[in-house]
C-alpha cells in the first residue's frame, strides 16, 4: 500500500524534516502540497514532489490523499487538523496541537470519531537518547527520581523561520499565543512526562518578553524567556527554562538526578548520556546527537506516524498527549501571570 501524503504549510519544518523524511520512505507518495505563499509551495514541490494545491481545503477533501502532515501556523492547527480528521484522513500535526484547550480537544474528539491515527510532532520522544533515558528510569538504574532540570534554547524563530525577521508569526500573539512556551517548552513538558513515565501535577514560573522586539522595534507579544518549578505526581521536584535568546549554541539538555545516581542527557557534545551512579560507576553512551535548526538528522518522525498507519497501530506520541502537554504550558502561562502556583491534575476536566 502506498500512502499518499499532502503537505499544509510549506516553511521551515515542512523543508527541513516533513518533506526529506517522507521522501525518503518507501511506503509514501508526495501527492500534493499548499502554503498561501505560493513561491513556498513550488519550491517545495520542486524539490520533493506532488502538485501544488490552490487551498488546504482542497488537500483534505481530496479522495486520493490518505494523510496530510499539519505543518501551518499554531493557529491553524485546530481548523486543518481537525477538518482533515472528519474528512477520513490520517493527520500528522504540528506542535502544539492547538493554541487552546479546547480546541485541541476538539482535535482529539475528531480523531476518535474518524478512527485515523492523529500523531503530534513531539518528536523528542523519539531521539535514540530520550529513548534509552527512559529505559534506564524503567529498569530503576537511577532509584527514585527526586529532582531533574531540563532546558531548550537557541537564539531564536527569527533565525529558522521561512520568514527569517522579525515580522515572524511566532512573534504575534494571535499566531504563536504562546512563544517560546509553546514553541520549545512544550517540547520539554511532553520529554519529561515520557522519561518519567508520571504526569506533572504543579507548576509555577516566570516569564517575560525580555529581549525580542518586532518589525517595528517593540518588545514581542508573547514571551521569548520562560522559567518553572515543576512538581509530579510522585513528588519530584525540578525546573525546566526555556528561551528564544541563547545567543551560543542550541541548548538542550536534561539531568535527572534519582536517589541512586544522576543522568546526564545532552549536556556534553560528546556523549549523548551519562550516568554516574551513587555507587561511583560512570557510563557514557554515544547513541546519536538531537536535531537542532542548524543540523537537522532524521527525526523518525514521519517513519513512525507511516508506520502506525500501515499496522493500525497507535501512534508514540497521541493526540492526548498533544492536549496534555499543552494544558500544562497554559498553566505555566496562568501562573506567571497571576504569581500563583497553578494545579493542572490530569483529568480535571
Ligand atoms: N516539531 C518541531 O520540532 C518543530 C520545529 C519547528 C516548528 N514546528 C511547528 O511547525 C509549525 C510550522 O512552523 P515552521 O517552523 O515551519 O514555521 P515557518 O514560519 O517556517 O513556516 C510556516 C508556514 O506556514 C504557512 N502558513 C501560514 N498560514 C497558513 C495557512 N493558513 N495554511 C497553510 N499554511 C500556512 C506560512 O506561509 C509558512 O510558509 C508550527 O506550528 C511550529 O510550532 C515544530
Amino acid at each position: 500500500m502506498t500512502i499518499r501524503v499532502g503537505i499544509i504549510g510549506c516553511g521551515s519544518i515542512a523543508n527541513q524534516r516533513h518533506a526529506p523524511e517522507y521522501a525518503d520512505n518507501p511506503h509514501v507518495t508526495l501527492t500534493h502540497v499548499y502554503d498561501p505563499n505560493p513561491d513556498r509551495a513550488k519550491r517545495l514541490a520542486e524539490r520533493f514532489g506532488g502538485q501544488v494545491a490552490a487551498s488546504w481545503e482542497e488537500i483534505v477533501d481530496h479522495p486520493e490523499v490518505d494523510a496530510i502532515s499539519d505543518c501551518s501556523t499554531n493557529e491553524m492547527h485546530q481548523i486543518i487538523t481537525t477538518r482533515a480528521l472528519r474528512a477520513g484522513k490520517h493527520v500528522l500535526c504540528e506542535k502544539p496541537i492547538a493554541t487552546t484547550l479546547e480546541g485541541a480537544k476538539s482535535i482529539v474528539a475528531a480523531a476518535a470519531e474518524a478512527g485515523t491515527v492523529l500523531m503530534i510532532d513531539h518528536n523528542q520522544r523519539l531521539v535514540a537518547a530520550h529513548q534509552l533515558a527512559r529505559k534506564i528510569v524503567e529498569d530503576g538504574e537511577l532509584g527514585k527520581i527526586l529532582s531533574f532540570k531540563t532546558t531548550f534554547g537557541h537564539k531564536g524563530p527569527e533565525y529558522w523561520s521561512i520568514n527569517a525577521s522579525n515580522s515572524t508569526w511566532f512573534f504575534k500573539k494571535s499566531r504563536s499565543a504562546l512563544g517560546v512556551a509553546g514553541d520549545l517548552g512544550i517540547h520539554k513538558v511532553d520529554l519529561l512526562r515520557y522519561l518519567l513515565n508520571e504526569d506533572i501535577i504543579e507548576v509555577s514560573a516566570f516569564a517575560g518578553a525580555l529581549d525580542k522586539k518586532d518589525e517595528n522595534g517593540q518588545p514581542i507579544e508573547v514571551c521569548d524567556n520562560m522559567v518553572c518549578l515543576l512538581r509530579t505526581q510522585s513528588g519530584a521536584i525540578g525546573t525546566a527554562a526555556f528561551s528564544w535568546s541563547y545567543y551560543g549554541d542550541e541548548d538542550n539538555s536534561t539531568v535527572l538526578y534519582g536517589e541512586k545516581g544522576v543522568l546526564k542527557i545532552f549536556a556534553d557534545p560528546d556523549a549523548a548520556l551519562q550516568l554516574m551512579t551513587s555507587a561511583g560507576e560512570q557510563r557514557s553512551y554515544n547513541v546519536g546527537a538531537i536535531q537542532t535548526n542548524d543540523n537537522q538528522t532524521s527525526s523518525g518522525v514521519i517513519d513512525a506516524f507511516v508506520e502506525a498507519i500501515r499496522m493500525k497501530e497507535r501512534p508514540p506520541v497521541t493526540g492526548e498527549d498533544g492536549v496534555r502537554a499543552l494544558e500544562i504550558i497554559q498553566a505555566a502561562i496562568r501562573s506567571a501571570e497571576t504569581g500563583k502556583t497553578v494545579s493542572v491534575l490530569p483529568n480535571h476536566g
